[in-house]
C-alpha cells in the first residue's frame, strides 16, 4: 500500500482519541488488588506509574496538542470505594476534576468502570466470582452515574471480559491467579451478569446515558483453504468474538472493539485447533504481536450484525523505537474509513495509549504511548509518530 492510498480521511464529528486505564498510569492506588499483589512481589511494581493522578492536566493538554478530541479513561474503583460501602469524597472529587479538564478542552469523555483491577476488600471476598461482587459492581456503577451524571458521554462497564477471565482464572497470570477452566467459565458468566446489572444501574439514574462494553476481538484466518480449518475459524470467531456480545446485545447502546490480535488457525485432531502464527509474515510489535491493519476492517464489518454504533475503544502498538507507530495508526485508520464506507456505523477510534503505561505483568517494558514518559523524571515527550493525527483530512 503506498502512502497516497493511506491518506487518512475521516467524517466530521468522528471521535479521535486515546485510551488509558487508571491503574496503568495514575500511580499509587494503594487500595486495589493489583497494588496488594505487587507489594507481595507477585507482580511487577507499578509505583508512581506515570503519576497521571497528579499530572492529568498536562497529559490532556498534550493530547489536545497532538490533535485528539476524545479520551477514554477508567475510574479506579478502589479510590471511590476504598472500604466496602464507604464512598470517598476525595476519590470522587478527583475524577470530577479530571472530567472537568476534559470538558474544558472540548473532549468527548468515555469512562470505563472495570479495567482489570478491583478494590482490595472485594478481591479478598472473592471478587467477581461471587454474587456479592456483581451486586457491589452495580452499586458502584449506580454511585458514579448518580454523581457524574452529565459529565460522561459514554460508559463502558467492563473492559475485555475474556482477557480478564482468562488471565485471572485460566492461565493464573493475573489476580486472583487461578488455573481452572471451570472458574474461567464461571467468571465469564458473572461478567455477563455484572455488565447487565451495571447497565440497569446506570439507566436507573439516567435513561439517556449511553452504555457499552470494550470487547477484545481477534482477526482469525484459516491457515489452509480447507473445510476443517475454515470450520475451526468459525467456531473460534463465535466463542471469542461473538458469544459475549450475543448474551448482552439487549443491554448495549454501542459496541467498543479492542483490536490487537491476528491469528491463523489450523484444525487439530487432538486439541481442536492450533495456532500457526509462525506462518504469518507481517510486522510485529516489541511484544511480538502480529499486526494486520485490514483485520480491523473485517471485524468492524462483521459487527454491523448488531445494528449498534461502534467505537474502536483500543488499538495500538508497543514500539519503543517509534519507527512503526505512524504507519500502524494511519493504516488502521485507513481501514476504519473503508469499513465506514462499507456501512459500518463507526463513530470513533481510541489509540492505546496516550502515554506509556504499566503493562500489567509486563511492567513498564512495552512502550505504547503517543507520549513518551521518562519514569525517572516524569518528563513527557510527544513521540514523532503522534504527528499522524495532524495529517487527517476531515470530510
Ligand atoms: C489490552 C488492555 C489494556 C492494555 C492493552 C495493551 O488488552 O485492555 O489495558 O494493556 O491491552
Amino acid at each position: 500500500m503506498n502512502s497516497r492510498e493511506t491518506k487518512i480521511q475521516l467524517p466530521k464529528g468522528f471521535l479521535l482519541g486515546a485510551a488509558s486505564s487508571a491503574h496503568q498510569v495514575e500511580g499509587e492506588d494503594k487500595n486495589s488488588d493489583w497494588w496488594m499483589y505487587e507489594e507481595m512481589g507477585r507482580l511487577p511494581k507499578s509505583g508512581l506509574a506515570c503519576d497521571h493522578y497528579n499530572r492529568f492536566e498536562q497529559d490532556f493538554d498534550l493530547a489536545k496538542q497532538v490533535g485528539l478530541n476524545a479520551m477514554r479513561i477508567s475510574v479506579e474503583w478502589s479510590r471511590i470505594e476504598p472500604e466496602e460501602g464507604k464512598w470517598s469524597v476525595t476519590g470522587l472529587e478527583h475524577y470530577k476534576k479530571v472530567l472537568k479538564k476534559l470538558k474544558d478542552l472540548n473532549f468527548a469523555r468515555m469512562v470505563t468502570l472495570h479495567h482489570f483491577t478491583l478494590p482490595r476488600w472485594l478481591a479478598e471476598k472473592g471478587g467477581m466470582e461471587t454474587k456479592e461482587g456483581i451486586a457491589a459492581f452495580a452499586r458502584f456503577a449506580w454511585f458514579l452515574a448518580q454523581n457524574l451524571k452529565g459529565e460522561v458521554d459514554f460508559w463502558i462497564t467492563v473492559n475485555e471480559p475474556e482477557v480478564y477471565a482468562a488471565m485471572g482464572y485460566r492461565f493464573g497470570t493475573w489476580p486472583p491467579f487461578q488455573k481452572s477452566t471451570r472458574k474461567f467459565l464461571k467468571a465469564i458468566g458473572n461478567l455477563i451478569k455484572a455488565h447487565k446489572a451495571a447497565f440497569h444501574a446506570i439507566k436507573q439514574v439516567d435513561l439517556e446515558a449511553l452504555v457499552g462494553i470494550a470487547k477484545n476481538s481477534a482477526f482469525l484466518e484459516p491457515d489452509r483453504d480447507k473445510f476443517l480449518d475454515r470450520l475451526i475459524v468459525r467456531v473460534g470467531d463465535y466463542f471469542g468474538n461473538h458469544y459475549f456480545l450475543r448474551r448482552i446485545r439487549k443491554h448495549l447502546d454501542f459496541i467498543g472493539l479492542n483490536y490487537y490480535f491476528y491469528e491463523r488457525l489450523q484444525f487439530d485432531w487432538k486439541k481442536g485447533f492450533k495456532r500457526v502464527n509462525e506462518n504469518i509474515d507481517v510486522p510485529r510489535s516489541d511484544m511480538g504481536w502480529r499486526t494486520n491493519p485490514s483485520g480491523i476492517y473485517y471485524l468492524l464489518r462483521d459487527l454491523r450484525r448488531y445494528r449498534k454504533p461502534i467505537f474502536v475503544t483500543e488499538n495500538g502498538i508497543a514500539n519503543a523505537a517509534d519507527n512503526m507507530r505512524r504507519r500502524f495508526i494511519s493504516e488502521h485508520l485507513y481501514w476504519v474509513k473503508k469499513a465506514i464506507d462499507f456501512g459500518a456505523d463507526v463513530r470513533g477510534y481510541f489509540y492505546w495509549s496516550l502515554t506509556d503505561t504499566y503493562e500489567w505483568h509486563d511492567g513498564f517494558n512495552p512502550k505504547f504511548g503517543l507520549i513518551e514518559v521518562n519514569l525517572e523524571t516524569q518528563e513527557r515527550k510527544i513521540r514523532e509518530s503522534a504527528g499522524v493525527f495532524k495529517e487527517i483530512t476531515w470530510i
